[in-house]
Formats: C-alpha cells, sequence, structure tokens
C-alpha cells in the first residue's frame, strides 16, 4: 500500500497556524489531536479550530484524533466539519467507549459516508480488542507511545501488535489503512512499515524541523518501496 504521511499539527507552531498548515502541503493528509483534559490530561483544539484548519488547508483530508472521553458527544459534529469533497477520517478510542457505545459512535459515523471510520488503541490495548468492531472499521490506529503529547519516545512493544492487526484486518478484508502515532521518525517509520502499518503520524519529525518538505521526503523515501 502507498505510505500516507500524516503530520500531527500538535508540534506546529501555533502563532502562524496557517503558514504552518501551509509548510506541509506535500503530505497527504494533516493530523490532528483533539485532547479533552480527561481522558487525557492535556487540552487542544475543538470544533472552530478544525473549521479554520479545512479553510486554511491546503487542503488535506483532516484525519481527526479524538482523545475525548465521551466520544459518542463528539464524533458527529466533528464529522459534519468534514467536507465530501476533501474527506478525512474520525477516530475515536475504544478505552473512552462505555458499554454499546463503540457501535453508536459507528452508527453515527454512518451518516457520512465521505468520512473515513476509525478506531484507535492504547499502548496497554491488545490488537484483539478491536475485533468485533473490525468489519465496520475503515482504519485502526496502534498508539506507539501512551496519548496525550508529542515527542516521546516509540514503543516497540507494539510493533507485534501491528503485526497482528494487519493480520487480522488483512483476513477480514485487505487494504484498509493501519496507522501508527507516536514517535515516529525515519527509524520507526521503517520498523512499523514492516509490522504493516501504512499510515504514520509524525509530529516531532516534520514540524520540529525547519525545512518540512525536506522531512516529509526523508519520511516518505524510508518507506518507499
Ligand atoms: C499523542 C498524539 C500524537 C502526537 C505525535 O497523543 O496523538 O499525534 O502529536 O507526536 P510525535 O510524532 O512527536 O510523537
Ligand atoms: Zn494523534
Amino acid at each position: 500500500m502507498k505510505p500516507i504521511i500524516s503530520p500531527s499539527l500538535l508540534s506546529a507552531n501555533f502563532r502562524h497556524l496557517g503558514r504552518e498548515v501551509e509548510s506541509i502541503r506535500t503530505a497527504d493528509w494533516l493530523h490532528v489531536d483533539v485532547m479533552d483534559g480527561h481522558f487525557v490530561p492535556n487540552l487542544t483544539y475543538g470544533y472552530p479550530i478544525v473549521e479554520t484548519l479545512i479553510q486554511c488547508s491546503t487542503p488535506h483530508p483532516l484525519d481527526i484524533h479524538l482523545m475525548v472521553s465521551n466520544p459518542l458527544d463528539h464524533v458527529e459534529n466533528f464529522a459534519r466539519c468534514l467536507s465530501p469533497q476533501y474527506g478525512g477520517s474520525v477516530t475515536f478510542h475504544l478505552e473512552a467507549c462505555a458499554d454499546g457505545d463503540a457501535d453508536r459512535c459507528l452508527d453515527a459515523l454512518d451518516a457520512f459516508p465521505w468520512v473515513k471510520k476509525g478506531m484507535a488503541i492504547k499502548p496497554a490495548t491488545d490488537p484483539e480488542a478491536v475485533l468485533p468492531w473490525l468489519g465496520r472499521l475503515d482504519q485502526v490506529m496502534v498508539m506507539t507511545v501512551e496519548p496525550g503529547r508529542g515527542g516521546q519516545s516509540f514503543l516497540p512493544h507494539r510493533l507485534e501488535s501491528i503485526r497482528r492487526l494487519r493480520d487480522l484486518m488483512d483476513h477480514q478484508r485487505p487494504g484498509r489503512h493501519l496507522e501508527v502515532d507516536g514517535g515516529i521518525d525515519v527509524n520507526t517509520i521503517v520498523l512499523c512499515a514492516q509490522a504493516g502499518a501504512d499510515v504514520f503520524v509524525a509530529g516531532t519529525a516534520i514540524f520540529k524541523k525547519p525545512d518540512r518538505a525536506a522531512a516529509i521526503a526523508q519520511l516518505r523515501g524510508a518507506v518507499h518501496v
């Protein structure tokens, strides 16, 4: 599968949001970390910022990663921000779902056929945990750091989970996205690609570099087949 590079805005310079988004125009998606101060300690952006990003985006499909405690309260509103023209994805955490909520979130997202439906799992969650919903998902995200902040070190024990998930996903229906998020750089991206990931979120490895196009090209080059 063609590798997808999804720069995480969390490491951008917020003084110049428009310019920062412009600087990653050679990437494929734009990763937007929504944190609620409850599911994770940090607080980030809400709907107005996401809508603004769509206006200043080049435009990339927005890859919305919801780190919020009650995803059912939010999935629909974030999906509504995404347009049929540019698409995008809404990914919520399995660990944040009360009984029945994961299905309800997916039901809500079904109303937006142009929005990819994603489920994320934290580093302590087994890949098999997504199995009950796998048939309904367009993509699965394996967190390779503890969610909550950028700049952390990649957790190598997740490589086995990535391999397992790729097997489970392809056994059911090949061609779906397996996304990795956290500590991705020119070295770890290779390991994740070999394990079966095809979507690579990178904050520090792109936005903390002066030349964003070069950083994106380096990451892409590392996994180019
Ligand atoms: C962490 C976020 C990540 C983060 C990745 O909770 O989900 O998207 O921004 O940042 P790096 O690439 O610096 O690990
Ligand atoms: Zn993220």
